[in-house]
């Protein structure tokens, strides 16, 4: 139930880091590290200084946000409280359930912000009124 999830409800993920002399690579596979079937792929890049993005929650999907390059700050808000993630290491996902209003900022220069999404693309899924996701948060 989306409308009862809270800022305790997502976590960082850690993935497996192949450490070697002439780069690292990382590998998120589904059924393992990734609690959810990956069905879409996005990524947020070219964002100028200064910049927001999100602002609006999703009613059933789950999400995972990686700092591919750079770092952002992801600020997650359930209605009632709020935690902020700042995001850097490629190794690392953010892990964020539906029900929970997300707010992007702080990019650094080249920064890329690539998202693993539960579920296609899909407008109906957003909350995009803060007053609208209270009602249903029921606060
Ligand atoms: P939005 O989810 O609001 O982006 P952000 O959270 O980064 O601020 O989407 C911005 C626009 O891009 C919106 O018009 C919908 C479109 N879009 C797609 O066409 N496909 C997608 O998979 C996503 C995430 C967005």
């Amino acid at each position: 139930m989306s409308s009862t999830t809270t800022i305790f409800d997502c976590k960082l993920l850690d993935f497996p880091k192949n450490h070697q002399l002439n780069g690292n690579l990382t590998s998120i596979t589904n059924g393992k590290e990734v609690p959810f079937d990956i069905k879409r792929i996005y990524y947020l890049y070219d964002v100028p200084g200064g910049n927001s993005r999100g602002g609006h929650a999703h009613k059933d999907l789950d999400q995972i946000m990686v700092a591919l390059s750079g770092s952002f700050t992801v600020t997650i808000d359930d209605g009632n409280n709020k935690q902020s993630f700042h995001l850097f290491q490629p190794y690392q996902g953010l892990l964020i359930p539906p029900g929970l209003w997300r707010d992007l900022d702080t990019f650094s220069s080249g920064s890329i912000c690539m998202v693993l999404a539960s579920e296609l693309y899909d407008e109906a899924d957003y909350f995009r009124d803060y007053e609208e996701f209270l009602k249903y948060k029921l606060l």
